[in-house]
């Protein structure tokens, strides 16, 4: 068995984060999204892991997941042109891919327990095909599915402006070789796209059964920069131990779930868990609060931050409170004069902000 990660695409959702970084190489948690996804797909016991990329991502995907030996895995990357669709990819990867039965995972997506059953089970039906859904307030921007009553998918649609049910697509399906005869057939859609929906209605169609698992845990679709906060309070909430390598200084707290990596020096400040502080960072006379990941390299001087993300190698200074904020690398945000109020900021990689 194998598996196809796409690390393609465009990221067009999380400018201008994305203008330099992979959206799949995001941290939550001060860990790429995608670096889940293997622990993932390598805890289900694949070790043969076919990644997509795409020509503007691809060097800096390759070089932060390496051969993948870190996971027991091998990985093969896979070029593809342009962003052509899900179903696309699945191509793109035809010859990696050949009659193998393989998992299917977008590399921006996450759920809670990983694929290690789901996988279980498709071995346990002799290689039926299986996606992953959830129950979601608002399936208009997935793909919509409707079940029978054996839970056997009789309908797919993507993206629908009415949808037939409230079961959202989750980026994770399990494939026999069928679905690329199924591809082969199918016909770009009206946004231009070989949808991976449609190859599986397609497969319905011609008879095959495809079954579906409704998922009762969390799911996280990093596609937007509030997505990209909700992953960091979820993965913080679920994963994030005390562990305190760096230096605290007498007049500084540390409560609860806090991670702070080695080098780092904090003086003067409270930091309330969970959270997680990157090597090399600098907290000085602050309040870090919870939900919140500091990159590496970065420095906060005289700082309120709480439930945000602050990428590598930022400076922050004299700015009272920073929330539900998403910070690129290298950005600097200062104060020109004394008057101090809360700040909401979505900016992009080597932004210079004065408030
Ligand atoms: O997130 C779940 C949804 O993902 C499903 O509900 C939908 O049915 C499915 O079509 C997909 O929808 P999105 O429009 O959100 O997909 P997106 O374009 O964000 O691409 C998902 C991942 O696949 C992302 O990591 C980029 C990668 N990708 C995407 C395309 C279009 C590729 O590697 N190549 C591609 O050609």
């Amino acid at each position: 068995m194998k598996a196809l990660i796409l690390a393609g695409g465009r990221g067009s959702r999380l400018r201008p984060l994305t203008h330099t970084t992979a959206k799949q190489l995001i941290p939550v948690a001060n860990k790429p999204i995608i670096c889940f996804v293997l622990e993932q797909v390598s805890k289900a016991g694949i070790k043969d892991i076919g990644i997509i990329v795409s020509p503007e991502t691809g060097g800096s995907i390759k070089e932060a997941l390496g051969d993948g030996s870190r996971w027991g895995a091998a990985l093969s990357y896979i070029h593809q042109e342009t962003p052509g669709g899900l179903a696309h990819a699945v191509k793109t990867a035809r010859h990696f891919l050949g009659d193998s039965y393989f998992l299917m995972f977008l590399g921006d997506n996450l759920i809670q327990g990983g694929v290690g059953s789901l996988v279980g089970d498709f071995h346990a039906g002799g290689g039926r095909s299986i996606i992953q859904l959830k129950k979601v307030k608002d399936p208009r921007q997935f793909g919509v599915a409707v079940l029978g009553p054996g839970q056997e998918v009789l309908k797919l649609v993507e993206k629908p402006k009415e949808p037939p049910s409230d079961l959202a697509l989750v980026g994770i399906y399990l494939f026999s070789p069928a679905v690329h005869d199924a591809i082969d057939r199918i016909k770009p859609s009206w946004r231009g796209e070989l949808e991976i929906t449609d190859a599986i209605q397609e497969m319905v169609e011609s008879g095959c059964r495809v079954e579906a698992r409704v998922l009762e845990g969390w799911w996280l679709d990093t596609g937007k920069k509030d997505d990209i906060l909700e992953a960091n309070r979820v993965v913080l909430d679920e994963y994030a131990a005390r562990q305190v390598d760096g230096q605290v200084d007498a007049f500084s707290e540390v409560a609860g779930r806090v991670n702070i990596a080695s080098g780092v020096v904090i003086t003067n400040s409270i930091i309330r868990g969970p959270a997680v502080i990157g090597e090399n960072a600098v907290v000085k006379d602050s309040f870090i609060g919870p939900y919140t990941a500091i990159g590496k390299g970065t420095v906060l001087e005289r700082v309120g931050v709480e439930h945000s993300v602050v990428l590598e190698n930022c400076r922050l200074s004299d700015v009272e409170r920073v929330e539900d904020s998403l910070i690129g690398c290298n950005t600097r945000v200062g104060r020109s004069g004394a008057k101090r109020r809360a700040c909401r900021l979505f900016v992009g990689d080597d932004s210079d902000i004065t408030l």
